[in-house]
């Protein structure tokens, strides 16, 4: 939640940063704001509540020309402490307009820091936990053993901090450098040629260079035209760690469609045919990092899957896999609970943590839980280097390319296909599986690229049937087996992106209270399984559909291509090619995407930016 972005080099500071916020506005759109510095250490800033757009607006009224300088800092909030509203916007400055900070994240000792700034005579001007870093800095700059340090000022500060935080922090007599500090948010360093960048996500610099700098915990980095140095809270010199990121502008940009989102969906076999590439050599499944044992991999004997959202979906998908190919136990939670409830853990406990972002701040706390519990953790992550993989014994990387839509498309069916991964790494070390059954699972996982490409051939026919949707008050979903998950993450797409009222359902539990649900004209979509692979749960999810029918339902029904049982009872079918049962997922999701997209385009809403909603959840 949060994006920041900050900025030393020989281009205007203003474009820069203007255009770092614009591919960061996915992590959170209730204000932006800009910092601008010259080189004579005059701070010039702009700020205002709602999107970026509304910054813009204001930049041309009061005129860019008064933004000349070459380094400079931007945010766009997702708001915590504060309502969203122009004086809690960021940057926030000290007093004298010195020190103009960005901040993502919670300060949680915040109150006490604030008194301490009230009782000793200083005005605070907004509501956010951020601005008394601004004037603790300030504070620490004018006096004693950092009198006239920014760096060493900012690192006194963060010692003094409790909670999670990406600061940035520029001061008006150092205009030459920008100083930036993580703890538990994420902060990566950009480095060109005669410029270097900070930012919450390498998206926001991938336009000028690709050559990236991941910083560790409790680190701190000051960056200037020539290049970055690293210390740690204390001043001790520190390391990051180098890499080349792997995709370039293209990937963050819309590339001529309507919105990110539907690119994304159209991205889906291409992010799967990544995700599974190079993860099966010499007959064997092989993961990204693994700093756990074979032998421990064999020792395990239970399988939490934690994570939220649409990765806990994922992760429900994953334990009909993991189960039936492993014979092992797999509990499957949500990661905001987990570490509430005492799960018994122990080192023979495999933790799956599953993470777009890699940040997600109630799965960061199960992984840390799980680990103190001498659980090993096994991290599915989408970004490079982010906290999650970094505090992990193993980490497979889901290839899906930047995810800017809020809503998870092409990172959801990336990772199942990990998960699925994970599930044959461990039933080739257990010898559940013997290797022939192992590289059969892989080929019929890498055949699934071109069955997702097959489906998106729907969707137009789905756009159309959204469209005609739009008007409805509420839409249940019914599924079973893996198509159980699937009606969740369907339920989960119309609401977060139609505000709609929408619910999942294992079809089984229909007569046990959600069939009174059912009235004239109510949408009812229902995940079919294969009528061959599963036929007895068909058989029976047909009687569900006619019974639903009778009571007035309007079905719209996911089904394998050639399923003609099926056909009687939709209102409205849409087909998808015949795959193996534990893949049905990657293609029968497919459609309930793009319906949901398309329910909230016709009802006028951003599709990209849900009301309310952040791409990555940082705080709890
Ligand atoms: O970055 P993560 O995968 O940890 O994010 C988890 C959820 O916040 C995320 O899947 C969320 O539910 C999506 N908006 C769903 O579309």
């Amino acid at each position: 939640m949060c994006g920041i972005v900050g900025y030393v080099g020989h281009r205007q500071a203003l474009d820069v940063v203007l255009g770092g916020l614009r591919r960061m506005e996915y992590r959170g759109y209730d204000s932006a704001g800009v910092a601008v510095l010259d080189g004579a250490g005059s701070l010039t800033v702009e700020r205002k509540a709602g999107r970026l757009a509304n910054l813009e607006s204001a930049l041309d009224t009061t005129g860019r020309d008064a933004f000349t300088g070459t380094a400079g800092m931007g945010h766009t909030r997702w708001a915590t402490h504060g309502a969203p509203v122009d004086r809690n916007s960021h940057p926030h400055r000290d007093s004298s307009d010195r020190v103009a900070v960005v901040h993502n994240g919670i300060i949680e000792n915040f109150a006490a820091l604030r008194a301490e700034l009230e009782a000793a005579g200083v005005e605070l001007t907004s509501d956010t936990d951020t601005e008394t870093t601004a004037h603790l800095i300030a504070r620490a700059f004018d006096e004693g053993d950092t009198k006239g340090d920014l760096a060493a000022s900012v690192r006194t500060v963060c010692r003094r901090l409790e909670g999670a935080f990406t600061l940035v922090v520029t001061h008006a007599d150092q205009p030459d450098l920008i100083v930036a500090a993580r703890r538990s948010s994420p902060l990566v360093v950009g480095v060109g040629e005669g410029e270097t960048f900070v930012a919450s996500d390498v998206a926001a610099f991938i336009e000028h260079t690709r050559e990236a700098v991941e910083l560790g915990q409790d680190q701190l980095v000051v960056i200037d035209r020539d290049g970055y140095v690293v210390t740690d809270f204390d001043g001790e010199p520190a390391q990051g760690k180098p890499f080349t990121v792997d995709w370039d502008l293209s990937a963050a940009e819309k590339g001529g469609h309507e919105y990110f989102m539907l690119k994304e969906i159209e991205e889906q076999p291409d992010a799967l045919a990544n995700t599974l590439r190079g993860h099966f050599e010499s007959g064997r499944i092989v993961l990204d990092e693994q700093r756990i044992a074979d032998q421990d991999l064999r020792d395990v004997d239970k399988v939490f899957v934690v994570a939220c959202g649409s990765a806990y979906h994922s992760g429900l998908v994953a334990k009909y896999a993991i189960e039936h190919w492993c014979r092992l136990p797999v509990e499957v939670e949500l990661a905001s609970e987990f570490r509430y409830r005492d799960p018994v853990l122990d080192r023979d406990t495999l933790v799956v943590a599953v993470s777009q972002s890699g940040e997600t701040a109630d799965t960061l706390e199960a992984v840390r839980h799980a680990r103190t519990q001498k659980a090993r953790v096994l991290a599915v992550c989408n970004t490079n280097g982010a906290q999650i993989p970094r505090e992990s014994d193993a980490v497979l990387y889901t290839h899906a390319g930047p995810e800017i839509g809020v809503a998870s498309t092409k990172a959801f069916l990336a990772q199942i296909a990990a998960n699925y991964l994970v599930g044959l790494a461990l039933a080739q070390a257990r010898g559940t599986k013997y290797p022939d059954e192992v590289a059969r699972e892989f080929s019929e996982l890498e055949a699934m690229p071109a069955a997702v490409h097959k489906v998106l051939s729907t969707v137009e026919q789905v756009r159309d049937l959204g469209r005609r949707m739009a008007d409805s008050k509420a839409v249940l979903f019914l599924g079973r087996h893996v198509g159980f998950p699937v009606a969740l993450e369907g339920a989960l797409k119309l609401k977060e992106l139609a505000y709609m009222h929408a619910e999942g359902f294992a079809a089984g539990e229909l007569k046990h209270g959600p069939i009174a649900l059912i009235e004239e004209g109510l949408p009812v979509v229902v995940v079919m399984p294969s009528p061959k692979g599963r036929a007895v749960l068909h058989a029976k999810l047909v009687s569900n559909i006619s019974e639903i029918q009778a009571r007035g339902a309007r079905t719209i029904v996911i089904a394998e291509e050639g399923d003609d049982t099926v056909r009687p009872f939709a209102d409205e079918l849409v087909e998808v090619p015949a795959v193996p049962t534990l893949l049905q997922p990657l293609v029968s999701t497919v459609p309930l995407q793009v319906l949901a997209a398309e329910i909230a385009r016709t009802r006028g809403y951003d599709v990209d930016k849900p009301r309310n909603l952040a791409k990555s959840v940082t705080v709890e």
